[in-house]
C-alpha cells in the first residue's frame, strides 16, 4: 500500500490535530498506510523511533485538543541540503513518497524544496549506498500536500489558516477582560497581538473587539501619526468613552519600515495622555495555546481529508497547498503559493506597500 508521512512543523496552532487526524483517517480508508514524522521536519531528518506507523485508534480524542500531538520543531538542519538529503534517505527506506505537511510558509517551502530535489538526492544516496536501487526506482516523485497551520493567516493558498480563528477568538476574550478594569481607571490599553509580519489578527481583532486604533504593517501610518493617535483617544475620552483600546502588530512599521513598538506606544500615551495613562498588555504565546474552536475543528478536517485525497490520487500536481476560499477546498500549486508570499514580503521589504497590499490581496483574505 501507498504510505503517506504526516508532520506538523513551525509555530503549532490550534487545529492541527483536526487536520492529522483527517488525513490519518482518510489514508487508512483509501487503503493506505499513514506515518506520523514526530517533531516536524526534525523527525524527518533523525529518521528511527521518529517516524511510527499509525493506526486508526492512534488519532482518537484529539480533535479537540490544541497544539500537535505530533509534536513540532523550527529545524534549522533541515534548511540546508544535507539535512534535506537524510529527510529523503529516511523517507524513502520506510516507504513513504507523499507527504501532508502541516505548517506555515517556512515549512511548506521546505516540502517544496525536498520535492524538486527529491530525485537527485535519492541518486546520490543509492550511489553512496544508503538507498538501495529498488527503493529508488519504486519510490522516483514525492508528491506532498501543505496545509497552512499557523496562527498568523500569512500564506498564500487559503483564505483562512488553521488556527487563526482560535487565536482570534484568544484575543477578543482578553480584550473583553481588559475592558472592565481599563473602564474603571479610565485607562488607556495598548495591546500587542502576534502575527508576525502579517497584521490580520490585528485588525480582526481590532474590528471584533472594538478597538479604537490599530496599527498594522500593512498599512504603516505616515510622519505624525502620533499626535494624529493622541487626538482621536483625546476626543474619544471626551465623548466619554472610559475604556479605550489600541492594538499593536507585534510586526507594525512606520512608513520608514521602523519598528511600531507597543512598548513606545504606551510611553507616548502616558506622556500625552494625562489621568492614569496606559498599561501594555503583551498577549504573547497565550494566542497560540488552548482549544481550538469549532471553526478550526472542522476546517481541518475538510482539507486533511482533502489532502490525504491529493497524495493518493495521481492528479497533475506533485505539490499542492490545500486550502479553503469562499467556504470551497481549493488547490494551489506549492510553487505558485511560495512566490505569492515572496513577492509580498519583497515589496513590504522594499517600502512598497501598495504593491504589497495589492498582491497581499490577491492571494490573502485581508
Ligand atoms: O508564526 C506564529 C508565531 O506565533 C508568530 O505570530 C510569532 O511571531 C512567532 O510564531 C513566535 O515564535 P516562537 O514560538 O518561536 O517564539
Amino acid at each position: 500500500p501507498a504510505r503517506v508521512g504526516i508532520l506538523t512543523s513551525g509555530g503549532d496552532s490550534q487545529g492541527m490535530n483536526a487536520a492529522v487526524r483527517a488525513v490519518v483517517r482518510t489514508t487508512l480508508t483509501l487503503g493506505g498506510e499513514a506515518f506520523a514524522v514526530h517533531e516536524g521536519w526534525a523527525g524527518a531528518v533523525a529518521g528511527g523511533a521518529q517516524i511510527r506507523q499509525l493506526g486508526w485508534d492512534d488519532v482518537a480524542g484529539v480533535l479537540h485538543r490544541g497544539g500537535t500531538v505530533l509534536g513540532t520543531a523550527r529545524c534549522a538542519e533541515f534548511r540546508d541540503r544535507a539535512g534535506r538529503r537524510a529527510a529523503a534517505g529516511n523517507l524513502v527506506r520506510r516507504g513513504i513518497d507523499r507527504l501532508v505537511v502541516i505548517g506555515g510558509d517556512g515549512s511548506l517551502r521546505g516540502a517544496e524544496e525536498l520535492r524538486r530535489e527529491w530525485p537527485t538526492l535519492l541518486d546520490e544516496l543509492v550511489a553512496s549506498g544508503e538507498v538501495s536501487g529498488h527503493d529508488r526506482l519504486s519510490h522516483p516523485r514525492l508528491r506532498v500536500a501543505g496545509l497552512v497551520g499557523s496562527i498568523d493567516n500569512d500564506m498564500a493558498g487559503t483564505e483562512m489558516t488553521i488556527g487563526a480563528d482560535s487565536a482570534l477568538h484568544r484575543i477578543c476574550a482578553a480584550l473583553d477582560g481588559l475592558r472592565s478594569t481599563a473602564a474603571s481607571h479610565q485607562r488607556t490599553f495598548v495591546v500587542e497581538v502576534m502575527g508576525r509580519h502579517c497584521g490580520y489578527l490585528a485588525l480582526m481583532a481590532a474590528v471584533a473587539g472594538g478597538a479604537d486604533a490599530a496599527l498594522v504593517p500593512e498599512a504603516p501610518p505616515a510622519e505624525g501619526w502620533q499626535d494624529l493617535l493622541v487626538r482621536r483617544l483625546q476626543a474619544s475620552r471626551a465623548a466619554g468613552l472610559r475604556d479605550l483600546i489600541v492594538i499593536v502588530a507585534e510586526g507594525a512599521v512606520d512608513r520608514l519600515g521602523r519598528p511600531v513598538r507597543s512598548a513606545d506606544v504606551g510611553t507616548l500615551l502616558t506622556e500625552r495622555l494625562g489621568g492614569e495613562g496606559s498599561r501594555v498588555t503583551v498577549l504573547g504565546h497565550v494566542q497560540r495555546g488552548g482549544r481550538p474552536s469549532a471553526y478550526d475543528r472542522w476546517m481541518p478536517t475538510l482539507l486533511g481529508h482533502a489532502a490525504a485525497q491529493e497524495v493518493l490520487g495521481d492528479g497533475d500536481l506533485p505539490a499542492v497547498v490545500v486550502g479553503v476560499r469562499s467556504n470551497r477546498v481549493t488547490l494551489t500549486p506549492l510553487p505558485e503559493a511560495v512566490r505569492a508570499v515572496d513577492a509580498v514580503r519583497e515589496a513590504a521589504e522594499k517600502g512598497d506597500f501598495d504593491v504589497a497590499r495589492a498582491a497581499r490581496g490577491r492571494s490573502f483574505a485581508t
